[in-house]
């Protein structure tokens, strides 16, 4: 449950927002439907504070919540596509910047929103390489409402003290090394997988296991042709990805993020691979950071911010349209922002953030965002759009379901969904 004194916070820095928001009134319109796949937990909560108060300041236009379960849009997507199709979008969708963005603009299905860029002034507060990513021909596309971290390594301060780890391994080797001290410990998973969910997770977990073994350049070059999936450097990152899989659940972990998460908080698992949700996950169940949970960047990865923005469009033919301004202006505004993120568990896209607003993590993840290097998320779509992210869970679940052995078939698929993009 979300504690009533952060509902609290956030209702009062949304009034504001929503108090002052100008001209283009939603009260005309009789909904607002909004598409996420924020359905449970620190992600539902994170919605509710915006979706709540938009609500209750705009009382003849409902908000309409079109989430679809499963985490990281592995069943939103899909349903997404077919209403479109259908010639019945939402009124606004959640889209994460870069490819994945790019192809709703390719397909035509998203309106340009460069005037509110102006009217409101995001084009000076937004950080330029970001605007960048949900720009085609010129023209800006959709609203990021944050930014998350891919590459955080997350363990129980507790377990790790029992099992002699004292602080943060900083590369591969070392988080090897710690893991075997989890083993050694009686670490019931001394590496927590999360299989379910159309294996979307471990598809994020390869996606780190690639950067950190390759570094930023290889990676990128994935992504441009210049690294080759079948290459040594990729097959050097599988060996890897293999050994890490081979202290979870031999691979066939069957749960969603949130379950296998839990692992961490309940001091039951030793590392988790998992983006900065997490966090808003375990405090939305009453965790305490510090002390049921810790983070440091992911092995391999320090100094890398390996990052995606969610974001929200306005797509073309949206029947409400001017309710879905006045939520996206709601979105882009800094008071608006500095309610979700806390929350939500991610840093605000803006650069004016009111960083007194957020917790210890977020903070550092801030200070991160601002001095690391950027790499994008290929499991969250800023290198790669919707049909590779989809060819790449099901070549990872194709690999774990054969006993995480076929290192070259895992090699071949992945080179098989880049040559699809
Ligand atoms: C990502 C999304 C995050 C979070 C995560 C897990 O794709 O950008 O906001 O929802 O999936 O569901």
């Amino acid at each position: 449950m979300l504690k009533k004194s952060k509902v609290a916070a956030v209702f009062a820095a949304l009034a504001l927002v929503v108090t002052t928001a100008p001209a283009s009134s939603a009260a005309t319109d009789k909904q607002l439907e909004i598409f996420t796949w924020w359905a449970s937990g620190g992600e539902a909560a994170g919605l509710a504070g915006m979706t709540t108060e938009f609500e209750s300041k705009n009382p003849k236009t409902p908000f309409i919540n079109a989430t679809v379960a499963g985490a990281a849009g592995v069943n939103a997507k899909g349903v997404l596509v077919s209403r479109m199709q259908a010639g019945n979008p939402p009124d606004t969708f959640q889209a994460h910047a870069g490819e994945e963005l790019s192809s709703y603009v390719k397909a035509g299905q998203v309106e340009d929103l460069s005037f509110l860029y102006k009217s409101e002034g995001w084009d000076k507060i937004f950080p330029k390489d970001l605007v960048k990513t949900l720009t085609t021909n010129g023209k800006i596309y959709s609203v990021p409402v944050n930014i998350h971290r891919a590459n955080v390594l997350w363990w129980n301060p507790g377990t790790a003290a029992k099992a002699g780890i004292t602080a943060a391994p900083t590369t591969l080797d070392e988080m090897f090394a710690d893991l075997e001290k989890f083993k050694k410990a009686g670490v019931k998973t001394p590496m927590v997988l999360a299989g379910g969910e159309g294996s979307w997770a471990m598809a994020h977990l390869l996606d780190y296991v690639l950067l950190a073994s390759m570094g930023a350049d290889k990676f990128e070059g994935l992504f441009t042709g210049a690294t080759s999936w079948t290459g040594s450097e990729v097959a050097a990152a599988l060996k890897n990805y293999q050994k890490l899989l081979s202290y979870g659940d031999k691979g066939k972990n069957s749960y969603g993020w949130g379950e296998a998460g839990a692992a961490i908080t309940k001091g039951t698992g030793g590392f988790f691979i998992m983006g900065d949700w997490a966090s808003a996950q375990w405090q939305n169940e009453g965790s305490k950071l510090g002390t049921d949970y810790t983070f440091a960047a992911g092995p391999g990865t320090v100094g890398l911010y390996q990052w995606l923005s969610d974001t929200f469009t306005l797509p073309v033919g949206a029947k409400h349209r001017n309710a879905a301004l006045t939520w996206l202006k709601l979105c882009g505004s800094q008071e608006g922002q500095d309610a979700f993120n806390p929350l939500k568990g991610s840093i605000s896209a803006r650069t004016d953030a009111d960083l007194s607003k957020y917790d210890d993590y977020l903070k550092s993840a801030s200070a991160d965002w601002s001095k690391d290097r950027l790499v994008g998320s290929t499991a969250h779509g800023v290198n790669a759009d919707n049909t590779f992210m989809a060819a790449m869970n099901a070549a990872v679940g194709k690999y774990i379901t054969g006993g995480a052995k076929d290192n070259a078939g895992l090699a071949k698929d992945l080179a098989a969904a880049g040559a699809a993009k």
